[in-house]
């Protein structure tokens, strides 16, 4: 027996080093860690469970016959973060440079597959030259393979994915279903086409970097949720946001421990909405106004500014929140607005984490572009999203709440369970100056003095529309809410929604103007 064990601590032993002391020098030589150095910063010590550790590809052409290394190019496992089961599959750029062979993708599979039968989370970190080319479409099946299981996976168990060198090509659309994608700044890049082949086709000169980098997804194009400084920084906030989610569709998130203040008044509130209409603040603010210290995990945050979404946690419990940020564009609706929150929104949804609604929005965005672009689908994404999500959801108006955005920003009337308004509210179908300018357009041209006139009704408007109260005889607000009592309204209120059931018909799935 002796011997055995002898020859199973050399094959770890070969298995732990890669492609090799030479490549994993490279790969530190570029600000990288390896492959198993991301997974030790990753889980709880001593919890990395490895499976498949002497898988080896079959492939016989071009020389590969000739070079095998175990594990063939990805770790993959089970262990716990902050004490709660994972499924991890890290990338080993050391080896064949990450690439994806047909048995790389087996070991992938395996651990989405034992994933979904034990609901709990699956992390991949990737970091790969894409397609194992000397396997040719052996490996493209591969990716395929785990296509395929992120969408059955998609809504069941949370799926992170984090960036952490190149994936380019077809390797792109694995994150791009999953829940969540971080990126690190400078060592990481995504692209389905990289700069040589946009080059050729389009002419452009491009860099990597500014094709797909961190910084490029995180305010461009939005495909990721996460730009971090570095690799460690990438690997806290995985964990982090771990910590709003539950382990899958059936469960709640994890509540932490919080006790109770004797009231939890937050006077700073009451001052915090200008008194000029047309003044801006800081939405973000308000959240920390209301939800626990330190609490606030902004997703999405340098993508579409004018809308603000994220997780917290009020009186322990796991909320989302979106909120109009009237400091960028006056906290307007635009395209990629739209399409940011309502993504958030069925994202919380899907992992039954409540909703918090702060609104602060004047109208839809008006133009050409926004027009062209699909203003009508995009807003309507985010109408629909609210409107199909069965959590908790509350509503709070803190100024204007104007036109269709009312209806879109979880209103009453599309199902939200609470909404309140603070008596800064302004519900109405657009503001005093504009709606004055329409309805007593003629008065106003043949008025004597047409300026005084225009005063005189957007004063007149104002006074019956620019406020709560008319929404609030209808029933469509459900208090109007002193802003210092938000936070303390807010906790009664969801624990009060906290059994709450509540089904759409049922269906095969909707059809969301995608
Ligand atoms: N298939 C097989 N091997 C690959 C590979 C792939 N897709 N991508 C990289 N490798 C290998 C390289 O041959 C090299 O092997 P070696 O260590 O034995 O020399 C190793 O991985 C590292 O690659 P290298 O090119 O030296 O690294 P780099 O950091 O300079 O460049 C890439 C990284 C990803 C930009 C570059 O490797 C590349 O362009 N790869 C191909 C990408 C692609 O077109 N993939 C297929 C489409 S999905």
């Amino acid at each position: 027996i002796d011997g055995k064990i002898e020859l199973l601590k050399q094959k770890n032993e070969a298995a732990l080093k890669g492609g090799g002391e030479k490549r994993i020098e490279a790969q530190h030589k570029k600000g990288k860690l390896t492959a198993r150095e991301r997974l030790e910063l990753l889980l709880d010590e001593g919890t990395f469970q490895e499976l498949d550790r002497f898988v080896m590809h079959r492939a016989k052409d071009f020389g590969l016959d000739k070079e095998h290394y175990l594990g063939d190019g990805v770790v993959t496992g089970y262990g716990e973060i902050n004490g709660r089961l994972v499924y991890v599959f890290s990338q080993d750029f050391t080896v064949f440079g990450g690439s994806l062979s047909e048995t790389h993708a087996e070991k992938i599979c395996k651990i989405m597959d034992m994933a979904m039968k034990n609901g709990a989370p699956v992390i991949g970190l990737n970091d790969s030259g894409g397609a194992r080319i000397q396997e040719g479409v052996n490996s493209l099946g591969g990716y395929a393979d785990i296509f395929y299981r992120n969408t059955l996976a998609s809504g069941v168990i949370p799926q992170i994915s984090a960036i952490m060198g190149p994936c380019a090509g077809g390797a792109v659309y694995s994150p791009a279903i999953t829940d969540f994608i971080f990126m690190v700044e400078n060592t990481s890049y995504m692209f389905v086409t990289g700069p040589n082949v946009v080059k050729t086709v389009t002419q452009e000169t491009v860099t990597a970097e500014e094709l797909g980098g961190a910084s490029a997804h995180s305010t461009k194009s939005g495909v990721t949720h996460f730009a971090c400084p570095n690799e460690l920084e990438c690997i806290k906030h995985i964990k982090s946001i771990l910590s709003y989610l539950p382990q899958n569709c059936e469960e709640v998130a994890p509540v932490y421990p919080y006790e109770l203040l004797e009231d939890e008044i937050r006077e700073e509130l009451n001052s915090l909405v200008p008194d000029n209409p047309n003044h801006p603040y800081d939405m973000r603010d308000v959240v920390k106004g209301i939800v626990d210290e330190d609490s606030f995990l902004e997703v999405h945050e340098n993508y579409a500014d004018n809308i603000v979404v994220g997780f917290a946690r009020i009186a322990g419990r796991s909320i989302g929140v979106v909120g109009n940020q009237p400091q960028s564009m006056a906290g307007v609706l635009d395209n990629h607005a739209s399409t940011k929150a309502a993504r958030f929104v069925r994202t919380c949804d899907s992992f039954n984490v409540p909703l918090l609604v702060l609104v602060d929005v004047p109208g839809f965005l008006p133009g050409t572009d926004q027009e062209w672009n699909g203003i009508i689908s995009n807003g309507a994404k985010l109408l629909y999203a609210f409107s199909e999500a069965t959590v908790p959801r509350i509503t709070v108006i803190t100024r204007k709440a104007y036109g269709g955005a009312y209806d879109v920003m979880n209103s009453k009337h599309i199902g939200a369970d609470l909404n309140f308004a603070w008596p800064t509210a302004e519900i109405a179908v657009m503001g005093a100056k504009g709606a004055s300018e329409i309805i007593f357009k003629r008065e106003i041209a043949e008025s004597e003095d047409p300026e005084a006139k225009l005063q005189e009704k957007v004063e007149d408007y104002t006074e019956k529309f620019a406020n709560p109260y008319r929404a609030a005889h209808r029933g469509f607000i459900d208090e109007v809410i002193i802003p210092a009592d938000t936070r303390s309204k807010l906790i009664k209120a969801y624990k009060m929604l906290e059994n709450k059931v509540d089904k759409i018909p049922r269906k095969k799935h909707g059809n969301i103007p995608l």
